[in-house]
């Protein structure tokens, strides 16, 4: 039996309704190697995979536009499953490739400028936090980056001072869960402190749908975005944005293209009025079936029984790899979600997850210059970063700490 931190048993996570084994069964990946990267790129189902090369086909039997009209309802099935997965309409959801290309979008749409406000916090990935350094320099939009309070998550009376005292419009463009810890922001109380002072509400939830349960309407936000390669195992090349109706009301995309507007003269169009204002008109088809099986089956497993395993599983790696001699946690306090970061006494984190990687254990080392705002502050170089999803299994767990036990004794000699 293995000792916890005091030399206790380590605490077992409360049984949840997930099926380990079904899920291995059916996601070829769980079972070659003790994958721990779904804050990376999660492993995808089965069925996933064989949708997108199912279309694929058809496209090399049909050619793409025709295969695309075969898959019309389907494809509008993929709106609606994103829809249900955050609880919004499908008329509110935009496809995008990324998250970042879907932040960038909104962005873009938004025209802030001299004098206008965007507040954020101190989570911010390194693609927005750049955007928004690139909209100060630039275009002469005033940062507020917020700072931390003791438990590592924004400070809301700072952000309500910030808010009270912010000029021109204001956008408070905050994340749910970072890249760079196991953090989970207040997003509710985010969205309510911005809607009270009349600020836009835009949440980076790119770490946190299909590991923690979102509902658009409860945490009040106008915008939302999200990847489908990470915690919604989708594949890649694929991410969606929630956008409140009205949102963009008397503003529009910045950059309309033929999928969202239709060019009706010389110099006039028309906008569609819901999210898809946003989208571009090319994509990856395929991938887009793939994804929309992705969000049916997190909507199946259950969001609120994968957020309670994951967060069950993630909170008891934390205190077996705390037990650990030279292994120190980098997570603040307010870390109730399925990402685990750590440091190693005389390791760098790279080379860390390159030992473990060549034992087919998979991490991933989180570099400061993904997050200066985060770890540069905190004066770490990189953390090592372990995400699981539903289907690591006791073994997985057993592999990753006994691996973790060598690497860090010898990190130490
Ligand atoms: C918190 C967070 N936001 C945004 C992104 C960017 O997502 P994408 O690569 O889909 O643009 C990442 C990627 O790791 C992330 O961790």
């Amino acid at each position: 039996m293995t000792i916890g931190l005091d030399g206790a048993p380590p605490t077992a996570p409360a049984a949840t309704s997930i099926d380990v084994a079904a899920e291995r069964a059916r996601t070829l990946g769980a079972s070659a190697r003790h994958y721990f990267n779904a804050a990376g790129a999660g492993l995808m189902s089965d069925a996933v995979v064989a949708r997108m090369i199912d279309h694929l086909r058809l496209e090399q039997r049909s050619g793409g536009y025709e295969a695309a009209n075969a898959v019309v309802d389907e494809i509008t099935g993929v709106y609606e499953a994103a829809a249900a997965v955050v609880g919004a309409d499908a008329d509110e959801i935009a496809l995008f490739d990324s998250a970042t290309s879907g932040l960038r979008g909104l962005f873009d749409a938004l025209r802030l400028g001299e004098g206008d406000t965007v507040i954020a916090p101190r989570s911010s990935y390194v693609s927005q936090a750049l955007r928004l350094l690139a909209l100060q320099r630039h275009d002469g939009v005033n940062l507020v980056v917020v700072p931390n309070d003791a438990s590592g998550a924004i400070d809301l009376d700072a952000l309500e001072r910030a808010l009270a005292t912010a000029s021109g419009r204001v956008v408070v463009s905050s994340v749910h869960v970072p890249t760079s810890s196991g953090l989970v922001e207040p997003v509710a109380a985010i969205g309510r402190l911005a809607r009270a002072h009349g600020a836009l509400s835009v949440l980076d939830a790119t770490q946190s749908i299909g590991q923690i349960d979102v509902d658009v309407r409860a945490i009040a936000c106008d915008a939302l975005v999200t990847t489908g390669r990470k915690f919604l195992r989708g594949p890649r090349g694929t991410g969606f944005a929630y956008l409140r109706r009205g949102a963009l009301d008397g503003i529009g995309a910045w950059a309309p293209d033929v999928r969202g507007s239709v060019w009706t003269g010389p110099e006039e169009w028309t906008m569609d009025g819901g999210a898809r204002q946003l989208e571009t008109w090319e994509s990856s088809v395929a991938a887009r079936l793939g994804l929309g099986v992705a969000l049916r089956e997190a909507v199946d497993r259950g969001l609120a029984e994968t957020e309670a395993h994951l967060v069950g599983l993630a909170a008891r790696l934390r205190e077996r790899l705390a037990g650990i001699a030279g292994v120190t946690i980098a997570d603040p306090p307010a870390s109730a979600s399925g990402i685990v970061t750590f440091s190693v006494e005389g390791a760098v984190g790279r080379e860390f997850s390159a030992g473990l990687r060549a034992a087919r254990i998979d991490t991933i080392a989180i570099p400061a210059s993904h997050a200066q705002w985060d770890l540069g502050e905190r004066g770490l170089p990189s953390v090592v970063r372990v995400s699981p999803h539903v289907y690591n299994d006791d073994s997985d767990e057993a592999a990753l700490i006994a691996r973790v036990e060598e690497l860090a004794a010898e990190a130490r000699r």
